[in-house]
């Protein structure tokens, strides 16, 4: 190539004459056809490009996904061992592909590097400096993001798990309190001499206050209130001490008056009191042993939401039904969105698909994470499922304030935030649009006025073929 001609390039238009000679001795042009391979990332960087003709498109591996970052027709855009002159570069950190027949002005990388060095000593340093520091912030940025993240979902279902688990423990030691009672009255009621017919029509009726126990409608604080005066002015009527303390009790348990009758109609006078305490001794074990089952219930749920959130003992593509992702997802954001009214609106008879679980699940904490700061103390958190042709849908759509439109187009790139500096990182959006475009071939889209904003993420149902992984 003449050095006249090495000139009309942008990158070398203020060179001189001795400059421009210098370079076109070294470079070469060199060609491709259309579909071509121009130079593959992760090979060793042995030139420099400046593409003459044709249109190139430049792509990056992020996290296993081949992600297009560029694709031009610009006379003089470069690529390759672009930064050969900091002496580190030697692997290319990125390929690029012709789309089109292509021409290339092509300087080997040692030659590139020298000449750099030794025509802009200035810039050479304060490049260094800034690529440098650069590399350092991307790379701490994007682990804070995720540990940012992690944290507070850790945090939350920490908390979570905490209330039954405490609940558990207390239900437990007043349990053991009851079932030491239960002995001692029992000791009592045998002192009492009953006789053996009589202490099976008591063990009948306390098998009677269990069931009871199981089938107790909840009843209204008002309905509750009224229940308990009548069975604390029965115990009262019958010379019992502390009436309204066992009330209470029985009332949870489901028993009333009719019931109480007719465990009088079975005993003497004097073996009334023993046994309607022993008989509420049992109402409360029971009470107590199914708020244990509850609150245990309640944490292996949560331990299933968590695993099934975090998918650590599942394929990492496999076949999914959204809602279960969609479900374990809200449960880790139960803390934060404490106050927040969060409405399912699901299509059930949607199919499951194959999918990165663990990955849409970070697209669906990324997405709900910015709905529940757009909300802040309340407001309406919509999870909506449905279909579109070939494509399964996951809404997600607040009431906030929305998305300014001068905004709009730029949400989408790495590091735009608008939170200020240590809460917001800017990359939830980045990273949820790659799992979703790159990885699964669907689309994010948003549409935003104030009170309405929402993202709408579409999954193909069934890929042709599965996607990169
Ligand atoms: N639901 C939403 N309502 C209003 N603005 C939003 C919403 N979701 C995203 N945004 C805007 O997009 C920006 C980028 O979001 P994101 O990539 O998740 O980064 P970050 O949340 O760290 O700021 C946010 O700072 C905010 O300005
Ligand atoms: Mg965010």
């Amino acid at each position: 190539m003449a050095p006249e001609e090495v000139r009309t390039l942008f990158l070398f238009e203020s060179l001189d004459a001795d400059q421009l000679t210098w370079l076109a001795e070294q470079g070469r042009v060199e060609r491709r056809d259309a579909g071509g391979l121009v130079y593959a990332e992760g090979d060793p960087a042995e030139c420099f490009f400046v593409l003459l003709d044709g249109t190139v498109r430049l792509c990056r591996t992020v996290h296993g996904d081949q992600v297009e970052i560029n694709r031009t027709a610009q006379r003089g855009v470069y690529g390759g061992a672009t930064q050969a002159y900091l002496g580190d570069d030697r692997l290319y950190r990125n390929s690029m592909w012709a789309l089109t027949d292509a021409e290339f002005f092509v300087l080997p990388a040692e030659k590139f590097a020298h000449a750099v060095r030794s025509w802009f000593p200035m810039a050479m340093h304060l490049l260094e400096g800034m690529f440098v520091g650069m590399r350092d912030t991307q790379t701490l940025v994007g682990e804070r993001e995720r540990l940012l993240a992690l944290g507070s979902l850790s945090a939350g279902l920490t908390h979570e798990l905490n209330n039954p688990a405490s609940a558990a423990v207390r239900a437990t030691s007043s349990l053991q309190e009851r079932i030491a009672g239960m002995r001692h009255k029992l000791a009592m009621i045998a002192d009492g001499r009953i006789d053996g017919r009589r202490l099976h029509g008591l063990v009948a009726l306390q098998e009677e206050a269990v069931e009871r126990v199981a089938k107790a409608r909840p009843l209204s604080p008002m309905e509750t209130s009224d229940a308990e005066d009548e069975l604390t002015d029965w115990l009262d009527d019958q010379g019992l001490t502390a009436g309204w303390e066992l009330a209470p009790i029985l009332v949870s348990g489901g028993l009333d008056i009719d019931w109480l009758d007719r465990v009088r109609a079975e005993l003497s006078a004097e073996e009334l009191e023993p046994a309607v305490r022993w008989l509420t001794y049992t109402v409360e074990t029971e009470l107590l042993m199914r708020e244990i089952a509850d609150a245990a219930t309640r944490i292996s749920n949560l331990v299933g939401a968590a695993k099934q959130y975090s998918q650590l003992d599942r394929a990492p593509y496999q076949v999914v039904d959204v809602h279960e992702l969609l479900d374990a997802t809200l449960v880790m954001f139960r803390v934060k969105s404490a106050g927040v009214r969060v409405v399912k609106e699901y299509d059930r008879s949607l199919p499951s698909i194959p999918a990165y679980a663990a990955e849409l699940n970070q697209v669906w904490s990324n997405l709900i994470d910015n709905a529940l700061g757009a909300i802040g103390d309340a407001g309406t958190l919509t999870v909506r499922t449905g279909r579109l042709d070939d494509q399964l849908i996951v809404e997600i759509a607040d009431t906030g304030p929305g998305i300014p439109e001068e905004i709009r187009p730029r949400i989408f790139e790495p590091f735009f935030t608008t939170k200020p500096v240590g809460e917001g990182t800017g990359l939830g959006l980045d990273i949820s649009y790659r799992i979703v475009v790159n990885k699964h071939h669907g689309d994010v889209r948003v549409s935003s006025v104030p009170g309405n904003t929402v993202f709408r993420v579409l999954l193909p149902i069934s890929p042709e073929e599965p996607p990169a992984g």
